[in-house]
Parts: C-alpha cells; sequence; structure tokens
C-alpha cells in the first residue's frame, strides 16, 4: 500500500513544483485500484485504472438514476433502453478485466496465497467443488469494486475537510510527523496515529462513502411500527443518521474529537455505521482502515492539499457519495 503511494508521490513533485492542480477523487481512485490489484490479485491494475474507472462511472450513474424511477428491475430487463445499453456495455469493458486477471493467473499456473489464490483453491464443504467461472468472476468483480471506490472517496472528503479546516490539519500533521519522522507508515505505527484514525471516522460520519444500505423484504414484516409488504425494498441512510440532532451535538460541525474512545463509548451503537453491520458488515472494514491510515500519514506528511479558490463541492449521490465534477486541489510540499 505504501509502496504503490509513495511511488505516486514522486510524480506529484512536479505537479507541486509547477503549482498545477489535481484531481484528488482520481488521483485516490487510480491509487485504491492499484493497491487492490497488488495486494489481493497479485497484478498491476495500473494500465486499466482510466478504463475501470470510467466504465464504473457510468454504471454508478446509469443504475442510481434507474433505481430512483419506478420499475426500474423492468428497466433493467429491456435491451434497447439507452440507460440499458450503457450499463451492458460498460459492464461487458469490466468484466474483460476481470477476465484478464483471473486468465492471466491461471495461465501462469502460480499457486499464489492472495486472495485470488484462495478463491480459485476454495472448496465447498459439502460437495467438495470449486468454484465456477462465473461465481469466481463475481467474487473478483465486487472485490475489485467494492475494494476500491469507498476508499477513495472517503479519503477525497477528508482532504477536502482538512483544507477546510487548518487547524484540524495542523494538528494531523503534527502526529504524523512526530510518530513518523520522515520514513513511511508500516502497520505497527497505526495504533500510534489515532488522530489520524479519528479524522478518517470523523470525515466517514460527515461523508460516508456507503450512504445508503437497501434490503428486500422476502416477507412481510413490521419495521419501527410501520407495514413493511412483502418484495419492498427498504433503506436506511448512514448519511442521516451520521447527522441525526439525536446522536451527534452540532451534528453538522467538522470535529474528529468526536471519536476519542470515551466518546464513542457514549453513543449508541448504532449511531455510525460507515461499513453497515450486522451479518453483512463490509468484509474489508480492517482492510479499508488500515488502508486509509497509511495513505493519509504518508500523504499529509509530504505534501498539504489546498482546495483550488472558488471550487463548487457538491455531492453526488450514486452507488457512493462521490463528489460532483472535479474535486480540484493544489499540492504544497511540506
Ligand atoms: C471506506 C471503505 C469502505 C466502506 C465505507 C465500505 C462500506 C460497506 C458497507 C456499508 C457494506 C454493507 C452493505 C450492506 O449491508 O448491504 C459493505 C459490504 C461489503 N464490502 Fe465494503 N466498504 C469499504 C471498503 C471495502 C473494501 C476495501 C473491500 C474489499 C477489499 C470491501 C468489500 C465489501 C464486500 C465484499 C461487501 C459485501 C459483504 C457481504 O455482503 O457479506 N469493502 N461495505
Amino acid at each position: 500500500m505504501t509502496e504503490a503511494t509513495d511511488a505516486m508521490l514522486q510524480n506529484w513533485h512536479t505537479l507541486a513544483k509547477d503549482g498545477r492542480p489535481l484531481d484528488i477523487n482520481e488521483a485516490m481512485m487510480h491509487l485504491t485500484l492499484e493497491i487492490v490489484g497488488k495486494t489481493l490479485f497479485s497484478i498491476d491494475l495500473t494500465r486499466e485504472a482510466d478504463t475501470v474507472g470510467e466504465a464504473f462511472s457510468v454504471v454508478n450513474e446509469e443504475i442510481a438514476r434507474l433505481t430512483s424511477i419506478p420499475f426500474a428491475n423492468i428497466g433493467l430487463k429491456i435491451p434497447f433502453l439507452p440507460g440499458t445499453r450503457r450499463i451492458n456495455k460498460n459492464t461487458a469493458i469490466l468484466t474483460q478485466v476481470v477476465h484478464g486477471i483471473i486468465q492471466e493467473r491461471r495461465q501462469s499456473g502460480l499457486e499464489t496465497e492472495d486472495l485470488l489464490g484462495m478463491l480459485m483453491a476454495a472448496r465447498d464443504e459439502d460437495s467438495g467443488e470449486g468454484m465456477s467461472d462465473q461465481q469466481l468472476h463475481d467474487e473478483v468483480m465486487t472485490i475489485m469494486l467494492a475494494g476500491h471506490e469507498t476508499t477513495a472517496v472517503a479519503l477525497a472528503w477528508t482532504f477536502y475537510l482538512l483544507s477546510e479546516h487548518p487547524a484540524v490539519r495542523a494538528e494531523l500533521e503534527a502526529e504524523v510527523d512526530g510518530v513518523l519522522n520522515s520514513r513511511l507508515p508500516t502497520i505497527d505505527d497505526i495504533p500510534n496515529l489515532p488522530y489520524t484514525t479519528m479524522v478518517l471516522e470523523e470525515s466517514m460520519r460527515l461523508y460516508p462513502p456507503a450512504y445508503t444500505i437497501a434490503r428486500w423484504g422476502n416477507e412481510e414484516d413490521e419495521v419501527g411500527g410501520y407495514y413493511v409488504p412483502k418484495n419492498s425494498v427498504i433503506t436506511t441512510s448512514p448519511y442521516i443518521t451520521h447527522r441525526h440532532p439525536e446522536f451527534w451535538d452540532d451534528p453538522e460541525r467538522f470535529d474528529p474529537q468526536r471519536f476519542t474512545p470515551e466518546r464513542k463509548a457514549e453513543r449508541p451503537r448504532y449511531a455510525y455505521l460507515p461499513f453497515g453491520g450486522g451479518p453483512r458488515i463490509c468484509i474489508g472494514n480492517s482492510f479499508a482502515m488500515t488502508e486509509a491510515t497509511l495513505l493519509l500519514a504518508s500523504i499529509v506528511q509530504r505534501y498539504r492539499l489546498a482546495l483550488v479558490p472558488g471550487t463548487r463541492v457538491a455531492l453526488e449521490p450514486l452507488i457512493t457519495l462521490r463528489p460532483k465534477g472535479h474535486l480540484m486541489m493544489t499540492l504544497t510540499s511540506r
């Protein structure tokens, strides 16, 4: 994770020198995709970053648009509708990338002990059978997409918030400088970077990448006093819960001190749920927090990021909560 970040930071040198801004959301997308490729599939996905980014954006936009209108599930089955056509075309592009990852491993004949190797070696406890090609494809696709965009968006919002809150940024820089003393962080440094973690937690409170979590009602039910007919879609919103005045004082204010162990213990457990909860809680929770902490500390140590004056920052709530348009920031070497 830090190797890939280090390489990115070397490239930032010229941007900083020339005063050229960069789109921080796009930069984080590239970096986290590269990290998923290297750490989980032992493959270099840097060449595919733009293709995956563009195709996934289109699928993201079209699905978000379709699910906001009635009968969307019927629309998805009509292949000649323009939205469905765009989804199918771009899903095919993503499928090509996933096939490439699996093919490359099969052809190499290597038995690498990474996540891909584990998925390929997995056997059903009862039948003894391995995964079908389709199952393997779906697992790799899920990990590739769920495993990079969420963390990238969390980091992009964090840099935006830090740019708007110089006092928090100064405290973060002091912690990072004191602990790391100019070297790259390792996993052993994480317990010594509590404020870095608190900044990320507070950022995901205000901008939870997974801002809604939906469930399909297999049976009729009653939830919170409301009758829920069978086959309903029920949506909870971490975005709303995270800003609910019943659980949070002055909820719109960015304040990492809300995440000291004492203050966390005072709140109901599900007042904060960026990774969901229950049996389907995010499987990549620890991976994501480790990655986000290492990346934030590595970047803050070397550069100070500032939002380009006049940039209009708005939400783009698709499948994840993205910043709308480009989030342009300038870099100053520290
Ligand atoms: C900041 C980063 C991340 C956030 C905010 C996030 C958020 C979530 C949430 C809210 C869920 C639950 C969805 C539901 O209940 O319907 C979820 C599920 C999942 N996440 Fe993440 N995630 C992040 C990073 C990751 C990473 C890095 C990976 C993989 C390496 C990953 C893989 C998954 C998978 C496979 C599921 C489905 C789990 C299941 O259904 O059993 N996520 N994520």
